[in-house]
Parts: C-alpha cells; sequence; structure tokens
C-alpha cells in the first residue's frame, strides 16, 4: 500500500448519502415504446424512463453538502464576482495554469481556443480525436490527425497507457505538413474515446521536449486528468508516493494550457474553462468569451456554479475520492470480465466500454451494432448506455462517407458519487442477459441523420 492511501484496505466511498432521488422503475412494454419513440437513440429517451442512467458522466455527479453551502455564497455581480476569484486561484493552484478564461462548459472553452489558434489549412494532431474537439477544429478551417499509439486501437491490447502519443508519428507529422500548420498539440488525458485510458507521464515529458525542438504548442485536454493522474498513481514507476495533487500539477506543467469540462472531474453539473500560459494569447480570448459565453469574469456560468466547481475542484483531488471513483468503475468492469463479456481493456477511469463488434459479429458495422446494444440493454432493464463507435465517429467532411472506427462500443458511463454498488450489479446483470441472447439482435438503419454531431439527435428504424 502506498503513503497516499494509508489507511483503508477498500476502495469504499468516502462519504454517506444525505439527500436521495426516487427512481421509476418501467416494464419492458414502457421501455420498447419509449426507445421506439426515441428512435432508437438514447439521447432521445426521457431520462424519467431511465432507471439506471450510465449515459454519461458529464453534469451528473453530485455534489457535496460543502459544494451546495457554496452554492449560497454565490455573489451575482454581473462584473467582478468573488465567486471568479475563488474559482481562478483554485485552478491556478491546482492545475497550475497562469490565465483562465471561463466557460459555460467544455466545448466553449474548445471554441474560444480553435477561434484563436487554427487558421485555415492547419493540421492538429492529437491522441485520438473527441467528437466537439475535433469538429470545433474543423469548423476553424483545421484538420484533425490522429497520433495515438496503435494499442489504443485494440480493444484487447492490455497496454497500461494507451492513451500515449506515437512519438515517430508525430515526428514525421511535424516533418510532413511543416510547423508552421501546426497550431498546436491537442493532448487529452485519459482519452474518452479509446476507452477512458491514460497517458503516462514519460510520453507527456517526451511530447513536450518534442514539442519543445520544433517550438509547437501543446494544449491539454484536461477534463479528465485527475483520473488519469491517478493512473499515473497507481502504474507508473516513482508515483506511488505522490499524492494525486502533484500529479496533476506536474502533468500540467508540460503544457501550455488546457480547456476544461468542469462537468467532469470538477463535480459540477455545469461550467469550464480555459487556461493559457501565454499573456497575448490570454488577451485574445478573453476579448473572444465576451462575444460568445460571457463577461471574462463569468463566461456563461452563474457566481454559485462558479463557487461549486471551485469547492468541487478541492474534493477532486482527493487521494481517497479519485480512488474510489476509479475503484467503483473498475468493481463493474471486473464483474462483467469474470462473466466472459467483451469490454476495452484495461477497464477505463470514468466508464466500462462493451465490445460491440464481439458482442454482435452478425451485424455489419454501418448496421450500428453498438447504437444496436445500447438499445437493447435499455430494453431489457431501463439502464441508459451511449454508443461510441461508427454514429459518433460521423462522416469525412471531403469524401461524405461515413467514419468507420476501429472501435465500436457502447460506453457505460459511471456518474460520481451517485449510484451504488448494488447498482453496479444490476447492469453487470443485464449485460450478461443482453449477452446471452445476442444471437436474437437485428442491426438499425439511420432514418434522420443531423449535420453536426450527429450521434446525439440521429434517429433510427430496426431492420
Ligand atoms: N473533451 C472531452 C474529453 C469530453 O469528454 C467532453 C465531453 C468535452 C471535451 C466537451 O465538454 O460537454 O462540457 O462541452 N464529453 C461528454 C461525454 C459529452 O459524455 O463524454 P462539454
Amino acid at each position: 500500500m502506498s503513503k497516499s492511501f494509508p489507511s483503508r484496505r477498500s476502495w469504499a466511498e468516502p462519504w454517506k448519502v444525505k439527500v436521495v432521488e426516487p427512481l421509476k422503475m418501467t416494464t419492458h412494454t414502457d421501455r420498447e415504446r419509449a426507445i421506439s419513440e426515441a428512435g432508437f437513440n438514447t439521447f432521445l429517451l426521457r431520462s424519467e424512463d431511465v432507471y439506471i442512467d450510465l449515459l454519461t458522466d458529464s453534469g451528473t455527479s453530485a455534489m457535496s453538502d460543502w459544494q451546495w453551502a457554496g452554492m449560497m455564497m454565490g455573489d451575482e455581480a454581473y462584473a467582478g464576482s468573488k465567486n471568479f476569484y475563488h474559482l481562478e486561484e483554485t485552478i491556478q493552484k491546482y492545475y497550475g495554469y497562469k490565465y483562465i478564461v471561463p466557460t459555460h462548459q467544455g466545448r466553449g472553452a474548445e471554441h474560444i481556443l480553435s477561434k484563436i489558434l487554427i487558421k485555415s489549412g492547419d493540421i492538429i494532431p492529437g491522441n485520438m480525436y473527441f467528437t466537439t474537439t475535433r469538429l470545433h477544429q474543423e469548423l476553424a478551417g483545421g484538420t484533425f490527425a490522429d497520433i495515438i499509439i496503435p494499442e489504443a486501437h485494440d480493444p484487447n491490447n492490455e497496454y497500461p497507457f494507451k492513451g500515449n502519443v506515437n512519438l515517430e508519428t508525430l515526428e514525421k507529422l511535424i516533418h510532413k505538413a511543416g510547423k508552421e500548420h501546426i497550431p498546436y498539440i491537442s493532448l487529452a488525458a485519459t482519452v474518452n474515446m479509446a476507452g477512458g485510458q491514460p497517458i503516462s507521464m514519460a510520453n507527456i515529458r517526451a511530447v513536450r521536449e518534442l514539442a519543445n525542438k520544433h517550438d509547437i504548442k501543446i494544449i491539454l485536454d484536461a477534463t479528465r486528468a485527475i483520473e488519469n493522474a491517478y493512473f499515473i498513481h497507481e502504474r507508473e514507476d516513482g508515483y506511488h508516493d505522490k499524492s494525486i495533487a502533484d500529479i496533476l500539477k506536474e502533468l500540467c506543467s508540460y503544457t501550455d494550457g488546457c480547456t476544461m469540462s468542469g462537468k467532469k472531474d470538477a463535480l459540477v453539473n455545469i461550467g469550464g474553462w480555459l487556461a493559457l500560459n501565454d499573456f497575448n494569447l490570454y488577451e485574445e480570448a478573453r476579448n473572444l468569451v465576451v462575444v460568445y459565453e460571457g463577461l471574462h469574469t463569468y463566461g456563461g456560468m452563474a457566481g454559485r456554479d462558479m463557487e461549486a466547481m471551485a469547492r468541487g475542484i478541492i474534493e477532486s483531488v482527493q487521494d481517497d475520492h479519485i480512488r474510489a471513483r476509479v475503484g467503483q468503475v473498475e468493481y463493474l468492469g471486473q464483474k462483467l470480465i469474470t462473466s466472459g463479456i467483451p469490454v476495452v481493456c484495461p477497464i477505463g477511469g470514468h466508464a466500462v466500454y462493451l465490445n460491440a463488434k464481439a458482442f454482435y459479429p452478425h451485424i455489419p458495422q454501418d448496421e450500428f451494432p453498438a447504437q444496436t446494444l445500447a438499445c437493447e440493454l435499455y430494453m431489457d432493464s431501463g439502464v441508459r448506455a451511449m454508443e461510441r463507435g461508427i454514429v459518433s465517429a460521423g462522416r469525412d467532411k471531403k469524401t461524405g462517407k461515413h467514419y468507420y472506427p476501429s472501435l465500436e462500443l457502447v460506453r457505460l458511463t459511471i456518474p460520481r458519487r451517485v449510484y451504488t454498488q448494488a447498482h453496479m450489479d444490476v447492469t453487470s446483470e443485464s449485460v450478461i442477459a443482453v449477452y446471452n441472447k445476442r444471437d436474437k439482435a437485428r442491426g438499425l438503419k439511420m432514418v434522420y441523420e443531423p449535420k453536426y454531431l450527429r450521434f446525439f439527435q440521429a434517429r433510427f428504424k430496426q431492420l
């Protein structure tokens, strides 16, 4: 046992429940009707019709009594709210960046960052795409280039840092594209689309060295950086005795700024920020935020939301908190692995990802196996999950064809501090039941496709 987790043997939660929210139970017939009305898209279900909601860990956390107390301390002044200064100071302390621009959520920060850094024809290397991040890069005239290691595309590969950058690919890209066409390297912590897989400190350091050599910036997607810090603590030599807070700060120190969705690690229902170390860039961002989000001392958030996020950050870097958070995800993952369910290994930080290609080898990828699996799971038990496969990947804007990602996954995403171990047991029972009748599943046909981020609003029919 390491120094940072001294006295407890189990990942058991370091909190107890004070307020509860009743769940509605539905029948199989209710759920068949609901999913059909929702166009076989779990994003279009009403949350009232959901039993255990594992759609996302975004904005779904339970706040602590201390955060709720902070909500009462909201300073709702239009300008100069004291909660902004508390938030700014907290981000500077724990993430270590110099200048902070608040935004309503992560994509608000991505939008501003893309506008100030990307010009038409630029290439933005990244360790696997994320949906909103890539779209903002494209809308600004850029093209995303995947530089993640090949292990990340193989759901069965047990490599402990599948979020790592392939340094050779990156270096070749820099030579081919020319450094003047690479505005920054977009580095994600615990890579969402790869299955919540971390990047190692050694790899980040190496990316920094390469970036220095070519004078290129690195911008971190810090959305789940604390979960990444936990994996570094567990898996990387030299970090077992360091605190999560220290690891987080070191990780951020190799980058020039970050975009952040506070709705994940930071334990709040809404909020985000853009952080930058370069004053001139910060000036541009601070100017643009007033156009798209709000004044630079609230950026689309209420004072109370900023206070809740400042307090959430302080709670989120506590070693016991993060151990319990990832521990619960691991618990569900191990249960499924033991039952022979095909999942992405190793288990990620925020979710367990079912491998839909292995679940439904008889359903071709353009009949949406992962979308099908998410629907089957909902019909079986009312557990709501999210597709992370061909629907999420969207279309190549040049050819108009679907992207065919090698990973065709369903994400069982665990909200922070919300569900119990028994809920995890029910979820795993339902996944096993759906697996046992996998031969009967039929694919889907897309009957409505929105132009942007189609997975949110697309509609399907059963084949
Ligand atoms: N980056 C990552 C890695 C994310 O997972 C998300 C959101 C964002 C950026 C955008 O942040 O939602 O606050 O605008 N992910 C959610 C999810 C939607 O379910 O994974 P946002």
